[in-house]
C-alpha cells in the first residue's frame, strides 16, 4: 500500500481523474461515442485506462506511453468484452448455460482468459450474469439463461476462469461481473428501459449470482444502465455501497457502463454533469467508461463541494489496488504474445470450441429422423444461415477471425463424406426477396431430405437489439411453408440469440434444433449431431415461449390463487393460447432414451441446520450412449411468503453407455432453502417441503417426495 500512498501524495487533481478514466480506443465500437486518439492523453495521465484495444503490439505501445511517458508511470488498465470467447469463440451464453457442467463452463473462461491476456488484456467485460425471462430482450443472448442458481454457479465457475489462481499471472484477467442488476427485467423487453420490480424479486432472482461471483473473488463489477424503481444502477447507493461493498465486502473496482455516469441526465437524477459525477462516486462507481463525465464534472463538482477530495482519493485508491493485484506496477508489458498477422485459431482450441458446440445443441423434436442415416444420398441444405459465416460467432464475438467459423454448409460436407449437399438460401435472413425460392425448391424436390438453416442474423440480439415480435425475420417463414409443404423429411436448425416464436415450424417439422450461435466450430458440431458422431445432449436454459404474449415466461412462477387449469374458466390462463410454454426450461431430446426412478431423500426429517441427501437412478434404456441431465427443484408448499411453484437447487449428468444405469446423488444444505422472509431477512422456515427431481421443470414429468424441515 505504501507505492499506492505515495503515488496519491504525488497525484494532482488531473492525475487523480485520469486514473478514473476509461477511454474506447475504437478497435470494436460498442457504444454511442468514439474516442479520438488517445496518445496526448495518456502522456497528461488524463486517460489511466482504456477499453477496446487488444493486439500485443497496440497494447505496448499504449502501455508505454504510460509507463514511460507520463509523469508518474501508472500502467494502463485495459478491458475487452470477451463475453464467450477472445480469439477462439465459444457458444453464446444462454447455450453454454444450457449445458449445465461447471467444468466446463471454467474451462472456455480459462480459455479466453489466456488469449484475452495474449492480446495485452488484464480486463473483462464479463461474465454477464443477467437472469433473462424475456425474449423480446436481446441481451437474453449474452447471459446464462433464466435460473438464478444456473446464473450463480455459472458466475463462479467464470471468475475462476478468467482470474485463475492468480490475478498477477501473465494469462489472468480480473472478470467485471456485469451488469448489476435486474437488467433482464427492463419494461417491455426493451433495452435500457425502466425496472421495476419488487424487493423480493430483486432479493430472490437478481442480487444471488452478484452474491456468488463476489464471494468467488470476482475483482470488478459493472451497473447496468437501467434504473430499478426510479433510481438508476449508475448511482445506486443503497445497491452499491450498502449492499455490495457494506454487505458483501466487496473490495474490488465499479467500472461504470459506455457513457451511463453522464446519461444519469438522461435518467433524470442529475442536473448537469458536476451532479452525475457526484451522485456515481458517491455511490462507488470508481471508473467512468467513455462518458467524460469525471474528466468535465468532478472538478466542478468538487467546487461546489457536492464532493471531496477524499471521496476521489478512495476512488483511486481502489483503480491503484487493482492495477497492483494484476501486476501492472511490477512488470505492464507481462501480458501480451504477438500473433501472426494471418493468424488463426489453433487445433486445440478448435477442438474445446468443438467439444462446447456439440453439447450446447438442443434437440427440440425430433420425429424419428435423427440421425440422419446412410440411406440419405441427396440432402438439400436450404435457408440464409446455411452458409453465414460471420454469424456464426454470434454477437459480441470478441476479437474472434472472421474467415475462423467453420460454417454449417462446411460442416455438412465435412460431417457427410458420400452424401451430395445441395446448397440453396433462398431468401435472405432479413429481406423481402423471395425469387430464390423456387431454386430452394428445385433442390429439395430432387433430395432425399432437407435440413432448413434458419433464424436471426447475429446483430439482431445483443445489446439494443430488442424485438417485439422474435419471429423467423424477412420472409423465412414462406420458405419454410414451400419448402415443407413438399412432403419430404424437413429438419430445421434455428440459430438465433434467443427462443423465436416457431410453434408452426415445431409442428410441422420433422426435427427441430436450437443451434443457438455456437463460434468458432459451428459447422462441425452441427454435423457432428445431426450425423450422430454426438448423441445431443443441450438443454434449454430459458423457457421457450408459444408465443411473444406469453412473456415474460419462466418456471419459477409463484402460484397464484388461481393456478391455470384449462378446464376451470376462473383459472389464471389465455382464451387463445395454451398457458404452457413451447419446451420447458430443461428440455432436450437424446437419440437414446433415459428413465429416472428409485427417489430416495434421507433423511425424510431434518434439523434446519442439517443436510438432505437425494438420489435417483438414470437408466439408459436406449441403443446409443448418452448424457443425461438431471434437475433437483425444491418447493415449500406453505411458507410465510408465497414460494414458486418450484426452484432450482441442484443439477447433475449422468453419461451412460447403453443398457446401463447409475445412480446421481445431490447433497443439499437446508440452509439453502432460505428465503427473504417477510421483513426480507433470509429465513428457513420448518415444514414440509416437496423435492421434486427430472430432467426438465416440467411439472407433469418430475418424480416427487417430501422433506420436512424441524427446527435447529
Ligand atoms: C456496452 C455494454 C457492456 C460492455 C460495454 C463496453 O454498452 O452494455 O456490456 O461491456 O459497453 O463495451
Amino acid at each position: 500500500m505504501r507505492r499506492i500512498e505515495n503515488l496519491l501524495t504525488a497525484m494532482t487533481l488531473e492525475e487523480k481523474i485520469g486514473q478514473l478514466n476509461m477511454i474506447t480506443a475504437n478497435y470494436a465500437v460498442t457504444g454511442p461515442i468514439v474516442a479520438g486518439d488517445a496518445t496526448e492523453g495518456i502522456r497528461a495521465g488524463r486517460i489511466g485506462n482504456m477499453l477496446n484495444l487488444w493486439g500485443a503490439e497496440p497494447v505496448r505501445a499504449a502501455q508505454r506511453l504510460a509507463v514511460e511517458e507520463s509523469r508518474l508511470g501508472i500502467p494502463l488498465l485495459i478491458g475487452f468484452d470477451t463475453v464467450h470467447g477472445q480469439r477462439t469463440i465459444f457458444p453464446i451464453g444462454p447455450a453454454e448455460a444450457g449445458i449445465f457442467d461447471e467444468e466446463i463452463w471454467e474451462r472456455t473462461a480459462r480459455m479466453a482468459a489466456i488469449e484475452a491476456a495474449e492480446d495485452g488484456l488484464s480486463m473483462v467485460f464479463a461474465p454477464m450474469l443477467d437472469v433473462a425471462r424475456d425474449p423480446r430482450w436481446g441481451r437474453m443472448a449474452e447471459g446464462p439463461g433464466e435460473d438464478p442458481y444456473v446464473a450463480s454457479r455459472m458466475g463462479v465457475a467464470k471468475v475462476r476462469g478468467f482470474q485463475g489462481s492468480d490475478l498477477a499471472a501473465a494469462d489472468s484477467v480480473v472478470a467485471t461481473v456485469k451488469h448489476f442488476c435486474a437488467y433482464g427485467a427492463v419494461t417491455a423487453g426493451r433495452d435500457y428501459a425502466s425496472v421495476d420490480i419488487s424487493e423480493r424479486t430483486l432479493r430472490e432472482v437478481y442480487l444471488p449470482p452478484f452474491e456468488a461471483a463476489v464471494k468467488a473473488g470476482a475483482g470488478a463489477i459493472m451497473p447496468a444502465f437501467n434504473d430499478i424503481a426510479g433510481v438508476p444502477m449508475t448511482a445506486h447507493v443503497r445497491l452499491l455501497r450498502d449492499w455490495l461493498r457494506g454487505e458483501l465486502g466487496f473490495e474490488g473496482v465499479i467500472v461504470s457502463d459506455y457513457n451511463a455516469i453522464a446519461e444519469l441526465i438522461n435518467h433524470g437524477v442529475a442536473g448537469d454533469l458536476a451532479e452525475a459525477a457526484a451522485l456515481a462516486l458517491k455511490a462507488g462507481v470508481d471508473l467512468d467508461m467513455m462518458a467524460n463525465a469525471y474528466t468535465r464534472g468532478l472538478p466542478e463538482a468538487l467546487e461546489r463541494g457536492l464532493v471531496t477530495m477524499d471521496d476521489i482519493d478512495v476512488c483511486v485508491r481502489r483503480v491503484l489496488r487493482l492495477k497492483e493485484r494484476l501486476g501492472l506496477f511490477d512488470d505492464p508489458y507481462c501480458r501480451g504474445v504477438p500473433v501472426a498477422p494471418n493468424a488463426r485459431t489453433g487445433p486445440a482450441q478448435r477442438a474445446l470450441a468443438r467439444e462446447v458446440a456439440r453439447r450446447a445443441i438442443v434437440l427440440l423434436t425430433n420425429k424419428g429422423v435423427l440421425p440422419i442415416t446412410g440411406k440419405v444420398q441427396r440432402l438439400a441444405l436450404l435457408g440464409p444461415l446455411a452458409d453465414a459465416r460471420g454469424d456464426m460467432r454470434g454477437p459480441w464475438f470478441g476479437a474472434g477471425y472472421e474467415q475462423d467459423p467453420v460454417t454449417i454448409l462446411e460442416g455438412m460436407i465435412a460431417g457427410l463424406p458420400g452424401v451430395q449437399i445441395l446448397h440453396a438460401p433462398g431468401v435472405s435472413i432479413t429481406g423481402e426477396d423471395v425469387s430464390g425460392i423456387p431454386q430452394a425448391l428445385e433442390a429439395a424436390r430432387s433430395a432425399d431430405m432437407v435440413v432448413l438453416a434458419v433464424g436471426e442474423a447475429a446483430n439482431m440480439s445483443g445489446e439494443a437489439t430488442s424485438r417485439a415480435d422474435p419471429c423467423l425475420p424477412g420472409r423465412q417463414n414462406e420458405l419454410v411453408d414451400a419448402v415443407l409443404n413438399l412432403g419430404k423429411p424437413v429438419i430445421a436448425l434455428v440459430s438465433s440469440g434467443r427462443p423465436l416464436t416457431i410453434s408452426s415450424l415445431v409442428e410441422r417439422a420433422d426435427a427441430v434444433l436450437a443451434t443457438w450461435w455456437l463460434g468458432t466450430e459451428a459447422g462441425h458440431a452441427i454435423a457432428d449431431v445431426l450425423t450422430g458422431q454426438h448423441n445431443p445432449s443441450g438443454r434449454l436454459s430459458v423457457t421457450w415461449p408459444r408465443e411473444v404474449g406469453q412473456v415474460p415466461i419462466f418456471y419459477a412462477e409463484r402460484p397464484s390463487g388461481r393456478p391455470a387449469n384449462p378446464k376451470d374458466h376462473y383459472t389464471s390462463k389465455y382464451l387463445d393460447v395454451p398457458v404452457t410454454p413451447l419446451f420447458p426450461f430443461g428440455h432436450g431430446l437424446s437419440y437414446g432414451r433415459f428413465r429416472l426412478c428409485n427417489l430416495k431423500v434421507s433423511p425424510t426429517e431434518v434439523a434446519t441446520t442439517g443436510v438432505i441427501t437425494v438420489e435417483v437412478d438414470v437408466v439408459n434404456e436406449g441403443g446409443v450412449a448418452g448424457e443425461e441431465t438431471v434437475f433437483l427443484f425444491m418447493r415449500d408448499p406453505v411458507a410465510s411468503v408465497a414460494r414458486p411453484v418450484m426452484e432450482l437447487k441442484r443439477f447433475g449428468k449422468a453419461r451412460l453407455r447403453p443398457q446401463s444405469s447409475e445412480a446421481v446423488r445431490f447433497s443439499l444444505p437446508v440452509a439453502e432453502l432460505a428465503f427473504p422472509g417477510l421483513d426480507m431477512n433470509p429465513v428457513v422456515e420448518p415444514g414440509t417441503f416437496e423435492v421434486l427431481v427430472g430432467t426438465s421443470a416440467d411439472e407433469t414429468q418430475l418424480l416427487r417426495a417430501t422433506v420436512t424441515l424441524c427446527g435447529a
